[in-house]
């Protein structure tokens, strides 16, 4: 008999706060923020795992220090490795390997790095050493959809959050990999220039908006939106 292998990649959620101008700079939307709505709108969504780019984790929750390699060797292709599984996990988007981790738990999530093959042969063995689970994926760039395959299939990911910032959110909807856009607006305009937007960085010749569908719209506490929206391919 003929047995077709189909690999069924997480669904991703792209969940996010912004202001009513797409800006998501959070000390800016501070006291327009509704406290508590956007944790709580996330467990609606029933993600098993969230995904945020280098700069959004190196900001909140990986260590102050980058990691120093000593023999700034490129790990090169590697296979995945798997700490441990887990009913939650916590992944960040790292590149050349430079965030730094004290372990392997992320509030109560367990952690997974995904890195190129740039990332120094020295940044995996500190994150073996730390009970770390690492993907590592793309030669010079993370190769988001390939990674995002791997998070399904050794993991066992089938909702994946992605929560920024701006420019993973680009890459990940660029890549045709965003299903369900989540966003919470809240009451206020940022209006500054150069401040990240929800998505950010994409190719600047592309001329027409990438089409979404409205799924939801919910008012919200302090007169947030929770607008839900998927993206129509
Ligand atoms: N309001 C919200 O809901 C919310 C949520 C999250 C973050 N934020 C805010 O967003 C801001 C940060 O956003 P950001 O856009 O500057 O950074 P980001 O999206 O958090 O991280 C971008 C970095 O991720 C890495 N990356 C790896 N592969 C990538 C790929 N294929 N495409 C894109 N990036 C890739 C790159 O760094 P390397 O090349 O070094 O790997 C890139 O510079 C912060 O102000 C943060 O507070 C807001």
């Amino acid at each position: 008999m003929n047995k077709i292998k189909t690999i069924t990649r997480p669904r991703v959620i792209c969940h996010m706060v912004s202001s009513v101008d797409g800006k998501i700079d959070g000390e800016s939307l501070r006291d327009v923020m509704p406290e508590g709505e956007y944790e709580a709108i996330g467990e609606k969504l029933n993600g098993d795992a969230w995904i945020c780019g280098r700069t959004t984790m190196q900001q909140h929750f990986a260590e102050p220090k980058p990691f120093v390699s000593k023999s700034k060797k490129p790990a090169g292709p590697q296979p995945v490795f798997v700490a441990r599984k887990a009913k939650s996990y916590a992944v960040s988007v790292d590149t050349k390997g430079k965030l730094l981790w004290a372990s392997g738990d992320l509030d109560d999530d367990h952690l997974i790095c995904v890195v190129s093959e740039r990332a120094p042969k020295d940044y995996l063995e500190m994150l073996r050493d730390r009970k770390i689970s690492y993907v590592v994926s793309g030669k010079e760039s993370v190769n988001l959809r390939n990674a995002v395959n791997q998070l399904g299939k050794h993991f066992g990911i089938r909702t994946l959050l992605l929560e920024g910032g701006g420019h993973i959110n680009g890459g990940f909807l660029e890549a045709g990999l965003v299903d369900e856009v989540s966003l919470l607006m809240v009451p206020g305009v940022d209006g500054r220039h150069d401040i990240s937007a929800v998505f950010d960085g994409m190719n600047p010749s592309r001329k027409a908006a990438v089409p979404l569908k409205l799924k939801s719209v919910d008012k919200r506490k302090k007169n947030a939106l929770w607008l839900r929206y998927s993206v129509v391919r």
